[in-house]
């Protein structure tokens, strides 16, 4: 049986207060829509329809570098679920098969839930997905009759006998195409917010002797996010999840709840984390590093034996490789650093390639950027950085070459050289004496005068 995914993604999520569609609003730095989409992805689906409508351009954008097949279907005016579901009619011409509909703001679906809806699915017309909720506050609550689903009431329309039930709607479903668009033709939308529901599909299949039922999940798979409190709670549940799983695999995190991991966080085995580490997107880390506490990472990759931080910055394009140590307060962007070199203090290092085994030395700043363009910086292997060096790309240092502290390197150093630019120093005897007790019988006339 081929199977077609319908993602709900045109609410305005009104309670973000956001300018942000809701569903591109983040959750371990991977947007929500993303979440649903990955965890649709488990049904092979034949098509993935998003409905938009709130920032459908911003919306398809993000739908499409994910998965560049996903049809769009826009929503102009948002008048309900079952309307949204409507909209991905003509996206869905000529498909036969089961429509299975996923929320854009419910994205810890797990794949053995959606399985089981299929599984389910074989044996009745229409399958809910429902969860017993610990606080079922305004979600919509499933009327069931034995194993029969008989229809969803929606909070603000439900009587203080169903507000007690706490089996509550997910939102998702699984129906085959046509059955799923005739029911929701017949949808109308008298009700306490003149919305069409798509819950309300339960009822009229029922009407229509046609068998529903509801399969079960955890409340953490269908967390879902309709403000800034939910979404807070749904990265601590991804959160919470992501490090158990390190854990499991290995890796050791000094202080765990102190750790921000990003969804593509890829750490190996006997790799220690200190605490208060921040992993943004595309991070990959070795077996057997060290990322030293406050250190803040992305798009990098750290390989095995290399010492991070305290207080590093990785940002995109940064490669370690093995045994390399990046030390207090030193940033590196899009450069490679080879075996064994060392960046240990107050250092920028960006767009550059650092050599095996050399070593930059405190404070040394590759001047990328001329207000204009970027350039490269090219150095050696076993080169030493002198502290304070400034190398004015594009330059290159040969191999074995050093630079003494305080130089200003604007042309290429040979392999072997010393490069020196800084001013000559002059001693000049007794001087210090001398403008001593000139400052100070000046401070004492002005203290005199005053
Ligand atoms: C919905 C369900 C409720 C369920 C809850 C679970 C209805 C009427 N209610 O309520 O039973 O317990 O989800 O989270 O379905 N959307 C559109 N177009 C629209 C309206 C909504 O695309 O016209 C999308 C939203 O972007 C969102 C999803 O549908 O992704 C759910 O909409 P939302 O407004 O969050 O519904 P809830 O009130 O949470
Ligand atoms: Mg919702």
């Amino acid at each position: 049986m081929s199977t077609a995914l319908v993602i709900l993604a045109a609410g305005k999520g009104t309670r973000m207060n956001s300018d942000i569609p809701k569903v591109l609003h983040p959750i371990a730095q991977v947007p929500m829509l993303v979440h649903a989409m990955r965890a649709g992805a488990v049904l092979s689906p034949e098509r993935t329809v998003i409905v938009t409508g709130h920032g459908a351009e911003a919306v398809a954008k993000v739908a499409k570098a994910e998965d560049d097949s996903t049809q769009i279907a826009v929503q102009e005016e948002q008048l309900g679920t079952a309307h949204a579901v409507a909209q991905a009619r003509s996206a869905l011409e000529g498909f036969d098969g089961d429509v299975v509909v996923l929320y854009g703001d419910t994205p810890f679906l797990q794949p053995d839930t959606l399985e089981r809806m299929i599984a389910a699915r074989a044996e009745n017309d229409l399958v809910i997905l429902g969860f017993e909720a610990a606080d079922p506050a305004r979600y919509g609550r499933l009327v069931m009759n034995g194993n029969a689903l008989e229809r969803i009431v929606e909070f603000k329309d439900a009587t203080d006998e169903e507000r007690a039930i706490t089996l509550c709607n997910s939102g998702l479903l699984a129906c085959d195409a046509k059955t799923l668009f005739a029911l929701i033709d017949a949808v109308g939308n008298d009700n306490a917010s003149g919305e069409y529901y798509l819950p309300d599909v339960v009822e009229i299949a029922g009407d229509r002797g046609l068998s529903v039922t509801a399969v079960a999940c955890d409340e953490a798979q269908t967390l879902g996010v309709n403000s800034r409190v939910d979404l807070a709670a749904a990265d601590a549940v991804f959160q919470a999840r992501a490090r158990a799983a390190l854990l499991e695999l290995g890796v050791t995190l000094m202080a765990p709840e102190t750790v921000y991991l990003a969804a593509d966080t890829i750490i190996g085995r006997d790799t220690v984390i200190e605490p208060n580490v921040v992993f943004g997107p595309g991070v990959t880390v070795e077996s057997g590093a060290t990322i030293r506490a406050f250190s803040h990472l992305e798009g990098c990759h750290v390989s095995r034996g290399a010492i991070v931080g305290p207080y590093a910055r990785l940002r995109p394009g940064a490669e370690l490789s093995e045994n390399t140590r990046i030390g207090n307060f030193v940033e590196i962007k899009n450069a490679a650093i080879a075996e064994g070199a060392k960046v240990n203090h107050l250092s920028y290092v960006g767009d550059a390639s650092v050599g095996a085994a050399s070593n930059i030395g405190a404070g040394t700043i590759t001047c990328n950027y001329d207000g204009v363009m970027k350039h490269r910086t090219t150095i050696g292997e076993n080169v030493f950085i002198g502290s304070n060096t400034m190398l004015v790309a594009p330059v290159t240092v040969g191999d074995n070459a050093m630079t003494a502290t305080g130089t200003v390197v604007t042309k290429d150093v040979e392999p072997e050289a010393l490069a020196v630019a800084r001013a000559k120093q002059e001693n000049k005897p007794g001087y210090a004496r001398k403008l001593f007790d000139m400052l100070k019988s000046k401070k004492a006339r002005r203290d005199k005068g005053a």
